[in-house]
């Protein structure tokens, strides 16, 4: 049983929380851009929630991929009552074995900081860069590794809070996430810290050129709300690009 199996309908209710649509989705389909006609992997797809939304934007086809067999339960759940044409695999992504340069478009949010040491971080990545075309590319978000909390960091308003270690976290330290949904809800999960540079050194041994980090922007409507300042001067999550 993965963490995430306790957790699979909480998670998705948290798709509900304003950050998720104003910052974390705009984030991601401005950095993705046009995915019309795309064959896109979703990895650590979840309930699948931007697996449908990659479909609805276009792509031709979506796979999503991911290690919990609740998550996958309820992403085909939501395939059936809304058929979309989504397909998807539990699997751990470290085991998945993808026809070489098949696909336009990686799509890995919140994967990444599972890996939890180096080596796996390494392999999730060249599976993607197997999986990709040349010019194909891997966006995503992440843990924001750059300010790693010491202690509890609260984003409550949000709907968010954060605790590490109280000193600087060590490779694979757990970071703990604890959510709490519009309806009050609360869950819990934690992921691994790994360095900024770790990242970029298996970006790059994996054969990507321009791994970088992305932050976050916020949905045009909301930018004169300063509900949204605190969110962005520490931003918890962040959003990446590399290509092939
Ligand atoms: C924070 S959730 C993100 C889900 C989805 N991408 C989203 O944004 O809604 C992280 C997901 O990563 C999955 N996961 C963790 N390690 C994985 C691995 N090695 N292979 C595949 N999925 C993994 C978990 O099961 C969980 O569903």
């Amino acid at each position: 049983m993965t963490q995430y199996d306790a957790i699979a309908e909480a998670y998705q209710d948290s798709k509900q929380l304003p950050f998720r649509k104003a910052i974390e989705r705009y984030t991601l389909f401005e950095a993705l851009g046009d995915v019309g006609g795309m064959a896109v992997l979703d990895l650590a797809c979840g309930g699948g929630y931007y697996t449908r939304l990659l479909k609805r934007a276009g792509a031709a086809s979506v796979t999503g991929v991911d290690v919990s067999p609740e998550m996958i339960r309820v992403a085909e759940r939501e395939e059936a009552r809304t058929p979309l044409g989504c397909s998807y695999l539990c699997r751990d992504v470290a085991d998945l074995q993808p026809n070489p340069g098949t696909v336009d478009l990686a799509v890995a949010m919140y994967l990444l900081h599972y890996a939890g040491a180096p080596g796996k971080l390494l392999r999730f990545l060249r599976v993607c860069h197997d999986a990709l075309r040349p010019g194909g590319r891997i966006v995503g978000f992440n843990d924001n590794v750059m300010r790693p909390p010491r202690g509890t960091v609260s984003w409550r308003k949000y709907g968010l809070e954060k605790t590490g270690p109280l000193s600087a976290p060590n490779e694979g330290d757990p970071i703990h996430y604890r959510f709490t949904n519009p309806d009050g809800g609360r869950f819990e999960f934690h992921n691994f810290f790994l360095k900024p540079e770790t990242y970029h050194d298996a970006f790059r041994d994996a054969g990507f050129d321009d791994f970088r980090w992305l932050g976050v922007s916020l949905e045009p409507g909301e930018r004169n709300n300063p509900f949204w300042d605190d969110f962005l001067a520490n931003p918890p999550v962040v959003a990446y690009s590399a290509t092939k």
